[in-house]
């Protein structure tokens, strides 16, 4: 069985003050984790240091919510990835569904942004997945393949399972809005297959593919006990600590 990775993804969230509450009361909330469960938390760049400081004595990581492909140079306002592994980061999301719609994101430049992720030892979490419309039309199997495999392109098996994919259905997205268990499973054996498609089965296997939209202590469990959900993506429930400890709470008596 693969390890549920569970992450918080807290948007343009918590300055370093608030930041420093929201892990207080989750180390309140959840003093241990078990092993068997991978814990992360995502702020923004400014309070990611004092975050890793923070965490330092838990088994929580943190991981940034973006980077930019280039080492370094006229870039302002971007974030290189040698600077979020010196901020102490494990992790990185990629290609958000916020990004690619308000910040010109594409499948182009999430493609090689996973490639520098990689190159600098940091796990990119690979954002997909759908609008309504592209749901309605019956689009979102064929969508969330051309992002897929656009993200992937020139990946080896090895680096590909160094990788972690976020299926995040966009009309359930802080929407209050849930894909039902058997949307995400339906989804999430796709993705797996799609991954099949461009390695081999076993690879496929070996990479988490998390759900994200609006999951929550209410419906964690259904959610994290399908067959090919490994985990979640979450945004507004991982802004309170007791929410975040209890769907962690879920993750870990799902594993065991
Ligand atoms: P949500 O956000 O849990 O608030 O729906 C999830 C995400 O966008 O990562």
């Amino acid at each position: 069985m693969r390890r549920f990775l569970i992450a918080g993804n807290w948007k343009m969230n918590c300055g370093p003050a608030d930041a420093a509450e929201l892990l207080e009361g989750l180390k309140e909330n959840k003093a241990e984790v078990a092993d068997e469960v991978d814990v992360l938390v995502c702020p923004p760049f400014v309070s990611l240091s004092m975050s890793v400081n923070y965490l330092h004595d838990t088994d929580i990581q943190v991981g940034a919510q973006n980077l930019h492909f280039e080492d370094n140079g006229a870039y302002t306002g971007e974030v290189s990835a040698s600077m979020l592994v010196e901020a102490g980061c494990a992790y990185v999301i990629i290609g958000h569904s916020e990004r690619r719609e308000y910040f010109g994101e594409t499948d182009e430049t999430v493609n090689k942004k996973v490639k520098k992720a990689l190159s600098a030892d940091l796990v990119p979490v690979i954002c997909c997945g759908e609008t309504l419309d592209q749901r309605k039309a019956g689009d979102h199997f064929d969508l969330v393949k051309t992002q897929i495999t656009a993200a992937f392109a020139g990946l080896s098996a090895d680096e590909a399972l160094d990788t972690v994919v976020a299926y995040e259905p966009i009309w359930a997205i802080g929407t209050g809005e849930t894909a039902s268990p058997e949307q995400a499973q339906e989804m999430h054996a796709h993705l797996r297959s799609v991954l099949a498609d461009l390695y081999d089965e076993d690879t496929a296997e070996g990479i988490r593919i998390l759900y994200g939209g609006s999951m929550k202590p209410g419906n964690a469990e259904e959610l994290l006990g399908q067959k090919d959900v490994d985990g979640g993506l979450i945004g507004g429930a991982s802004l309170k600590a007791d929410s975040f400890a209890e769907v962690i709470t879920i993750a870990e008596k799902l594993s065991a």
